[in-house]
């Protein structure tokens, strides 16, 4: 029989072995989801014999992740901006340097009321969802082109009592969309060809390529998503857009060119580029809506 401390020790171990970051911590989550209870309770119960079936369980699920699958996929869930979104492998995983677009979109959106949200490229439908909790009158429309990853943004609006103000939509991106959104964010995919051979082999096997490539230069989603915003964004209103990596340089230029003014270019907590905040025409309010931080570029 084995006990719950001695199974951690031997996750870890073996996750130490094969290079995991925060193996400990892994191997106390993944125990935790086997036993179906709190991390917090595995660790206070290092006694706790584990029955036969939950060993199995267990070792499938350290089998999956030694193959570099990512830990959200098994454990089937992702924390995003304090909320606990259901991911699959047809969402992207939430990363934490996306929290950067809630940040400036909340700042925004202060003493703003009833606003009308649009998630370009919603996947999970974090970003749309962590607003949508945050702002109690604002409404959502979620677009995708993933008819899957759309059944998980759905999930993940019921389960977190959103579902009367989001709706989600099947689009190949604006094409097919009309009216106009006051507050539009969107994390499109950017990776380029080059930066695609140099990622983590768990992301390249197992996170949608769907959602993370973006052709020779990374700007193919880009592109297809700045001519539309002129025609999407009420007066007064902001595009608030992801950017990262090889094609953050360029994308500046591609803003301007959709005849699109940029009103701040926000860091991440790494200090890299990571939010773009844009608008057919800055007004001046806009322009200072944040105050210190504004960078105008
Ligand atoms: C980088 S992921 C972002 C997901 C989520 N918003 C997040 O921040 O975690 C990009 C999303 O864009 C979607 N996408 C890719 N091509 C698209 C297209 N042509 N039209 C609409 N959505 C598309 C992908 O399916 C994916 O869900």
């Amino acid at each position: 029989m084995v006990t719950v401390g001695v199974a951690i020790a031997a996750v870890r171990q073996k996750f130490n072995a094969a290079g995991i970051e925060q193996a400990g911590l892994e191997a106390r989550l993944l125990l935790a989801d086997t036993l179906t209870c709190d991390a917090a309770v595995v660790i206070g119960h290092p006694e706790r014999l584990l029955a036969p079936n939950e060993v199995v369980e267990l070792e499938e699920k350290v089998c999956r992740r030694l193959q570099r699958e990512p830990l959200a996929y098994i454990l089937g869930r992702r924390e995003f901006w304090s909320l606990s979104f259901i991911v699959d492998s047809h969402t992207l995983v939430p990363r934490p340097e996306t929290e950067t677009l809630v940040e400036a979109a909340l700042e925004w959106a202060a003493g703003r009321r009833d606003l009308r949200l649009l998630d370009l490229g919603t996947g999970s439908g974090c970003l749309l969802l962590a607003l949508l909790y945050e702002l109690p009158d604002a409404w959502g429309l979620g677009v995708d082109i993933d008819e899957a990853a759309l059944g998980v943004a759905r999930l993940n609006a019921e389960t977190l009592g959103l579902d009367v103000r989001a709706s989600f939509m099947r689009a190949d991106w604006a094409d097919a969309l009309g009216g106009s959104f006051d507050l539009i964010v969107t994390n499109p995919p950017y990776i380029s060809d080059a930066e695609w051979m140099e990622l983590d082999p768990g992301v390249r096997e197992f996170e949608p390529t769907l959602a993370l490539r973006a052709g020779a230069d990374g700007l193919t989603a880009y592109r297809r998503i700045l001519p539309a915003l002129r025609r999407l964004l009420a007066p007064n209103g902001v595009a608030l857009i992801e950017t990262g990596g090889a094609s953050a340089t360029l994308l500046p230029l591609l803003v301007r060119q959709s005849g699109l003014e940029i009103v701040e270019n926000r860091h991440d907590l790494a200090d890299r580029w990571r939010c773009l905040a844009v608008s057919s025409a800055a007004t001046e309010p806009l322009k200072n809506f944040l105050g210190n931080q504004v960078v105008l570029v």
